[in-house]
This record gives C-alpha cells, structure tokens and sequence, in this order.
C-alpha cells in the first residue's frame, strides 16, 4: 500500500489536523478556542456555519450527559450493574466517547477499564481471569477500552495467541458472556467502524500533533499494514460472538461526534432507567468569619 506524500495535500492536511487537535480540548474551552480562531480569520459565513454546528453538537452532548447523570442515579438506586465494552480499530474513537461518558459521572460508579499488555503471570492465568476483576458490583458501571476480545482481533492478527487458543476463545466467550448476565450483569457491546482511509489521517494527526503522540504505539501502524488481516478477524469475531443475551452493536464512527451523540443516545435506550426523586436540598447558611476567625484579644 502507498500513500501520497504528505506534501501534496499539505495545506488539507494542516487543516485537518488542526481540527483535530481542537476537538480533543476539554468541551468548554473548545468552544471558546475555535471561536476565536475563525473570528481572526475573518470568514463570517463559515464561522456562522461552523458555530451553529458545533453548538448544535454541545446542546445535544451536554443533554445527553444529562440523562446520563440520571441513568447513574438510577444504577445506584436499583443496584444494577452494567459493562460496556468498546472496540474498534485502533483510532476508531473509543477513547473519545468513553471520555465523553464519563466526563459528568462519579468515578466511583462509573469506572474505565483499560488494561495493558498481559504481564507474564497473566499469561499463565486463565485468559478472562484479569478482566473478571474489573467487573462491576451493585450499583456500578464499567466500560472497558478494549476487553477480552483482544484475542480475536489484535491477538489474533499478530499472532500473540496460537490457533487452539483462539477456537478455545470462542467455545469460552458466549458462554462466559452468558454467566455475566445470568449473574444480573447487563452487557453492552459496541463496535467503532472506521474506513481505510479515515484510519490513515487520524494516524497522520498523531504523527504532526504533540498532544497525541502518545497514543501512536507500534502496534498501531502494524495494524495499518495488516488492515485486511483486521478487517477478516472482525467479520469472524462479530459473527461467532453475536449473541441474544450480549449482541454487538455498530457504531458508523468516521464521523466522530455523530459517533459519539448515537453511541450514548444508544446507550441511553438501553438502559430502563427513569428519574430518582431527590429529598429537597436546604444549603446549610455559611458560617461568618467573624464566628471563627477572632483576634485574640
Ligand atoms: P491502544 O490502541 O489500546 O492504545 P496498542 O495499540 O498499543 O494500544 O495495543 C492494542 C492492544 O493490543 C492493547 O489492548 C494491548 O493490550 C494489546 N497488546 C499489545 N501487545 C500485546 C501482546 N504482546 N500480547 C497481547 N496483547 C497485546
Ligand atoms: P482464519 O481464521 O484462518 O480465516 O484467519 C483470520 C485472520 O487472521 C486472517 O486475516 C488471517 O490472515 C489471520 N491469521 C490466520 N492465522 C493467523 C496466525 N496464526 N497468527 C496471526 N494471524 C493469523
Ligand atoms: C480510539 O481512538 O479508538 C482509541 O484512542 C484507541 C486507540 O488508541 O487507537
């Protein structure tokens, strides 16, 4: 496979990038940043534009996050327990929405599990033994960033399991599957689906921005090399692993918000939660300086 020099297309690039690098800001001060760029660049009509979509975007995510403080409540009033699990291709934008998720929920109910490589010891365990200690108890969430199926994709395709393993992976993982919501686990699955392409420039913006450097890991642009290997393993992994009690749900990801206002839109319609009405709040009056600070005399 080969690529256009990144010389050829660089101002589209930049801009690209640029973008990007905006969009990974904390919400609040997006907003502003991006306001004031295009006010200094003085193109009205595009600023219109993009301002009235962008709000359009912040409306619907901040009610969104609305409901999702209420579907919290309500996990923690009826003790329910939930696990979502996000995968995806590298860069697909699981990182994103489980930011966005979690951005308003107490750390405490609603907990991100992304686990490293196996360490050697892992490696001898019973392959889901490390993520079984992550599951949620009464009253909490977990969205994991990547899960167990790390066997049929990335494991897979670099080979970082062996044949028996994978096959013993898919006698074991709908039945695994099935004990977790035998147990009362509600069980969410999502698949990030991005093209070739899309893959190709967020790779690109992590090369050019200092910000996301950190995510391009090795693993990363082998996987760009290996997109047909990748795309076989998800075909396989969605259709062996579809199950009534856990289904896979797409999420059409290449665009990144839209990716993000339906997969919790989605989320949303999932779970029965309904408001928890609240006993009526009295602020305590602040005790005065005066009461506590004195001179000694
Ligand atoms: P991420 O995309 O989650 O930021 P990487 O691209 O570095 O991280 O790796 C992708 C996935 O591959 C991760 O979930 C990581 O744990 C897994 N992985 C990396 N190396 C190995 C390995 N040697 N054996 C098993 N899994 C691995
Ligand atoms: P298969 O199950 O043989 O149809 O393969 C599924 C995908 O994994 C294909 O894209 C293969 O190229 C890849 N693959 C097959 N065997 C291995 C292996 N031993 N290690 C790594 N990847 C493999
Ligand atoms: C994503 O964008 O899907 C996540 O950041 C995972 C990754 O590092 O590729």
């Amino acid at each position: 496979m080969s690529y256009q020099p990144i010389s050829d297309h660089h101002e589209e690039l930049m801009q690209r990038i640029h973008r990007d690098l905006i969009d990974s800001y904390d919400e609040e001060l997006e907003i502003e940043f991006e306001d004031r760029e295009w006010d200094a660049d003085g193109q009205p009509a595009r600023v219109e534009e993009d301002r009235d979509a962008r709000r359009r975007y912040f409306r619907e995510l901040f009610r969104l996050q609305a409901e999702l403080v209420k579907l919290q409540d309500w996990v923690v009033h009826t003790r329910h327990k939930v696990v979502i699990i996000f995968e995806g291709r590298d860069a697909a934008g699981k990182g994103g929405v489980i930011k966005r998720i979690t951005q308003r929920l107490n750390p405490r109910v609603c907990r991100v599990a992304a686990l490293p490589a196996p360490n050697d010891r892992e490696r001898t365990q019973w392959y889901f033994q490390r993520y079984v200690s992550h599951l949620p108890a009464a009253g909490e969430i977990v969205l994991f960033d990547r899960s167990w199926y790390n066997r049929a994709g990335v494991e897979r395709v670099m080979g970082f399991c062996n044949d028996d393993e994978y096959e013993e992976f898919f006698r074991s993982v709908p039945e695994f599957e099935r004990m977790l919501v035998r147990s009362g686990i509600q069980l969410v699955k999502y698949w990030f689906s991005i093209t070739d392409d899309e893959q190709h420039l967020r790779f690109l913006g992590r090369i050019h921005d200092p910000l996301k450097q950190w995510k391009l890991s090795p693993m990363d642009l082998e996987s760009r090399r290996r997109w047909e290997d990748y795309t076989r393993a998800k075909e396989i992994m969605l259709e062996r692993t579809h199950i009534d009690e856990a289904p896979w749900w797409v999420v059409q990801a290449v665009d990144k918000k839209k990716a993000r206002l339906n997969c919790i839109d989605h989320l949303l319609s999932l779970v029965p939660y309904h408001d928890i009405p609240h006993p009526h709040i009295d602020l305590p009056h602040r005790v005065r300086h005066e009461d506590y600070i004195r001179r000694p005399v």
